[in-house]
């Protein structure tokens, strides 16, 4: 038989289709992963498992990219914000797994606060929605708070009123304890979701970790009532890099072992060191706090410091061109610090501070360098309020209170603001007065577009 130009044209065209359509299969699993690495992307795909996650510092984001990575090159994967889970996300979902972390008094993270409103608050009413999802939870949370691991323990009964069926237990997780970590991987190889050689657990939130130096150290605030305010430069790896927003988290000694503490940086790169703001705890009993009494009193000028750079991305910058409020007490002032130096690099001048300590005589923190800003016009406006001085007793809330209008003309021009500094007191009151001025929803609203971000401790 002779084969026509024609017929070896069109063998050679099924060919190439059936090549094509093979690759495309095999691509799949691959786009999915892809498509799980990147937290804005949705698969379209019908029953792909869910992977949400709640997270304000990045360890419940960090490990739920591990989850996607991993489960991404078996089947299609959506890995979300519990902001942007959408209802046909969780109805198309036959399985989903949640990473959640806890902040505040057992609430959501910034990134959770929608789903929470619209999922949560009054899960009974949706009673069986959700029945032929099956899902897990992983609570990440801190034992020191009271509300240990409480919003994700809330979301796993709420998914429960909505008739999700639980796949086990909720695992509750104590600062990132590999123990329990270990659990919820044991559970969900049990549960075929993962298999045997799966890792979705390892070091996940951790950033490599860098030899630092101390070489130098000062007393900010001699002879004031509060506890000492050290200054801290640390010589770091010029490879070293940070944004400001990031967190310093450094191994402290503690009796043979190590333990970490977290602390806000306080310059940029571009500095030339790493440095800290770190107020020494003093116990009761006249002990000193571990981490702080280390970097304060124990360790020597010249000595080494184990730290790693954790990554803050709700703290991150905003874009120059907006208008930044930026509010906090004492060694909040580092993390500000660290945002107007880097605004000052981007030439970003329409800055508001409001800070509050307790003296001016003794506690005015940085003094020389806000007073350089403000001759500059780097600072539009800096109000500072001390608490022990005489007069009435005034706080930062106390001036956004009395400054409403002008709050709301920034907040008019698209400001964000970036508030710093005591979780007791200080960052509660200046939300409540937020509350007070632009209501739940236009905070929220303020919240969602990114424009009211905190780091408290
Ligand atoms: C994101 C983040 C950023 C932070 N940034 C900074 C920073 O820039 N500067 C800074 O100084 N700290 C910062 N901290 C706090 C810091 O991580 C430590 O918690 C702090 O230094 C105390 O640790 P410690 O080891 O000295 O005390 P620990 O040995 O852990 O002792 C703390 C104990 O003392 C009690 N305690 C804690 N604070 C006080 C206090 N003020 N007065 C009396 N008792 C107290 C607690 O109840 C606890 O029992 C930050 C924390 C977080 C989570
Ligand atoms: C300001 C602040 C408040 C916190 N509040 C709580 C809390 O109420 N309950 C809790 O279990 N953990 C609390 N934590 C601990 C975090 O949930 C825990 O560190 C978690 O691993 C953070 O995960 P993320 O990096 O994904 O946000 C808090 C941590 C911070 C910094």
């Amino acid at each position: 038989m002779v084969i026509s130009a024609a017929q070896w044209l069109q063998a050679g065209a099924i060919t190439l289709a059936y090549l094509l359509l093979c690759g495309l299969c095999l691509r799949r699993p691959r786009a999915a992963a892809d498509t799980a690495a990147n937290t804005t992307d949705r698969a379209t795909e019908a029953r792909a498992t869910l992977i949400a996650y709640a997270s304000q510092g990045g360890s419940a984001r960090a490990l739920a990219q591990r989850h996607a990575a991993t489960l991404g090159e078996r089947g299609p994967v959506t890995l979300l914000a519990l902001n942007q889970v959408k209802p046909r996300d969780l109805e198309q979902a036959h399985l989903a797994l949640f990473i959640a972390s806890t902040y505040g008094e057992g609430e959501p993270p910034d990134n959770a606060l929608r789903f929470a409103r619209q999922w949560m608050r009054d899960s009974g009413q949706g009673r069986g929605r959700l029945a032929h999802l099956h899902f897990g939870v992983l609570a990440l949370g801190d034992s020191d708070y009271r509300h240990f691991c409480g919003f994700g323990l809330a979301l796993n009964r709420a998914l429960q009123g909505l008739g999700a069926r639980p796949l086990f237990d909720a695992i509750t997780v104590d600062r990132l304890a590999e123990a329990s970590l270990g659990a919820w991987q044991e559970r969900l190889l049990e549960c075929a979701v993962l298999e045997p050689g799966d890792a979705v657990i390892n070091s996940a939130a951790q950033a490599d970790s860098l030899p630092a130096i101390l070489t130098a150290r000062e007393c900010l605030n001699a002879g004031s009532p509060g506890s000492g305010a050290y200054h801290l430069r640390l010589a770091v790896p010029a490879h070293c890099r940070w944004q400001a927003g990031d967190i310093a988290v450094l191994d402290v000694p503690a009796s043979g072992s190590v333990v970490q503490r977290e602390y806000s940086i306080a310059s940029l790169p571009e500095h030339g060191a790493l440095e800290l703001l770190v107020r020494q705890v003093c116990k009761d009993d006249g002990s000193y706090g571990l981490g702080s009494g280390w970097l304060t009193r124990s360790l020597a000028i010249g000595g080494d410091v184990c730290l790693r750079i954790r990554d803050n991305p709700a703290f991150h910058p905003p874009p120059a061109a907006r208008p930044l409020i930026l509010v906090g007490n004492g060694t909040g002032i580092a993390g500000l610090r660290a945002h107007l130096r880097a605004r000052e690099r981007s030439g970003a001048s329409a800055n508001w501070l409001v800070f509050g300590e307790r003296t001016r005589a003794h506690d005015s923190l940085f003094d020389d360098e806000l007073r350089q800003w403000q001759a500059s016009g780097h600072l539009q406006r800096l109000d500072r309020v001390f608490s022990r001085d005489n007069g009435p007793q005034r706080y930062v809330q106390d001036v956004l209170a009395a400054e409403v209008a002008e709050l709301k003309a920034w907040l008019d021009r698209d400001a964000a603001i970036y508030l710093c500094g005591s979780l007791q007191g200080m960052a509660p009151a200046v939300h409540r007065l937020l509350l007070e001025v632009l209501g739940e929803q236009g905070l929220e609203a303020l919240t969602l577009e990114g424009r009211y971000r905190r780091d408290v401790y």
